[in-house]
């Protein structure tokens, strides 16, 4: 996907950036100016691994950039509230927004917002939370890129099974069984649910026994992870051999509360990950975290980037390899201590 960037280079972008609470935010008055604007609204701005993928998407346009374009980028943060980001895609629609490019809250009730793009004709990137088929299909300006959870739990189970396999450590009772914790996602996200069900039947297909402690929801969010394993770690005292957690930032909160535990580290579980962010990265690079699985936000952000441009310029839409009329897929990757340094690359 990065190889076509410099293909479309020409295309003349700018990107400047302009976020919520900025003075001058949702004052432009494109009409007028000659620039290009794309809206972006996300679910939550404390995701970590959102404000990353966000970060890469504003770089990557800058690279596109030439002389005569400016590409405004507007960005709105929903607080998890679907009706607070209905009103912000409503606001991106009426100050000029040419393209946007919208993460749900609720990949099930996108009716409202589709509904406003398409009256005013202007097209949808969702990423990272998908909107189920049928809604996709109700406009061709409608566009998904994300990448196939099923992948991302596989992955993590092969990686636990590949250390429990290879370290009979990790059995501490040595009882021929794994005794584990799943930290999930949000109650109803896709990656949450299939992430959790995949890891177990990777581990299961490995051969490995598994004995399940408990499953905890944290949100995808670090603290609510520490606070949720603290409880763990107090019922299971140090039974818990194996964390698996559906993102970086829990597997970095139950470690958190391991780390302010009286455990000694001998007493620690293993714990996996995934995402591959700059904390999760290098958390296995110290061997904190046994492994995660890259979501490639570089890959997601340079589709992202790719289509906004194809859309605003009228050119390169043709070379995007779209899956499903209009989506496009990063694959993941299984990241351990040993590749670990090729994806600390990527990221600057
Ligand atoms: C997942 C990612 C999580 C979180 C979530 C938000 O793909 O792994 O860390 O960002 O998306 O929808
Ligand atoms: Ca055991």
């Amino acid at each position: 996907m990065r190889g076509k960037m410099g293909r479309i280079a020409g295309a003349g972008i700018l990107a400047a950036v302009c976020v919520l609470g900025l003075p001058g935010c949702g004052k432009e008055q494109p009409e007028d100016s000659g620039k290009n604007y794309i809206g972006v609204a996300y679910y939550n701005q404390s995701d970590t691994f959102l404000n990353e993928l966000l970060d890469s998407f504003r770089s990557q346009l800058k690279e596109m950039q030439g002389e005569d374009t400016e590409t405004v980028v507007m960005i709105r943060d929903a607080a998890g509230s679907q009706r607070t980001q209905d009103d912000q895609v409503k606001e991106l629609i009426s100050a000029g927004c040419d393209v946007l490019c919208v993460n749900l809250v609720d990949r099930a009730d996108p009716s409202e917002i589709i509904d406003l793009a398409r009256e005013h004709e202007v097209p949808i990137i969702f990423f990272n939370r998908e909107p189920v088929a049928e809604d996709l299909m109700q406009w061709d300006g409608l566009y998904y890129v994300g990448a196939e959870a099923e992948q991302s739990g596989y992955m993590q189970g092969e990686l636990a099974a590949d250390l429990i396999k290879s370290d009979s450590r990790t059995d501490r009772n040595g009882d021929g069984k794994i005794q584990y914790v799943v930290l999930e996602g949000e109650l109803g996200h896709q990656d949450a649910i299939i992430r959790t069900e995949t890891v177990v039947e990777a581990l299961t297909d490995q051969g490995i026994e598994l004995e399940k402690l408990s499953y905890q929801i944290a949100n995808w969010n670090r603290a609510q992870a520490e606070n949720r394993m603290e409880q763990l770690i107090g019922q299971y005292g140090s039974q818990i051999e194996l964390v698996l957690a559906n993102n970086d930032d829990m597997a970095l909160g139950a470690l958190d509360a391991y780390e302010k535990s009286n455990n000694t580290e001998a007493a620690f579980p293993v714990f996996f990950g995934i995402d591959g962010t700059k904390a999760g990265l290098e958390a296995v690079v110290d061997s904190r975290l046994a492994g995660t699985v890259y979501n490639d936000k570089e890959g997601q952000a340079g589709a992202m980037a790719q289509i906004a441009v194809a859309l605003l310029t009228g050119r390169g839409m043709e070379e995007i390899e779209f899956q499903k009329d209009r989506c496009v897929y990063l694959p993941y990757e299984k990241v351990t201590k040993e590749n670990v340094d090729a994806f600390l690359m990527r990221g600057l």
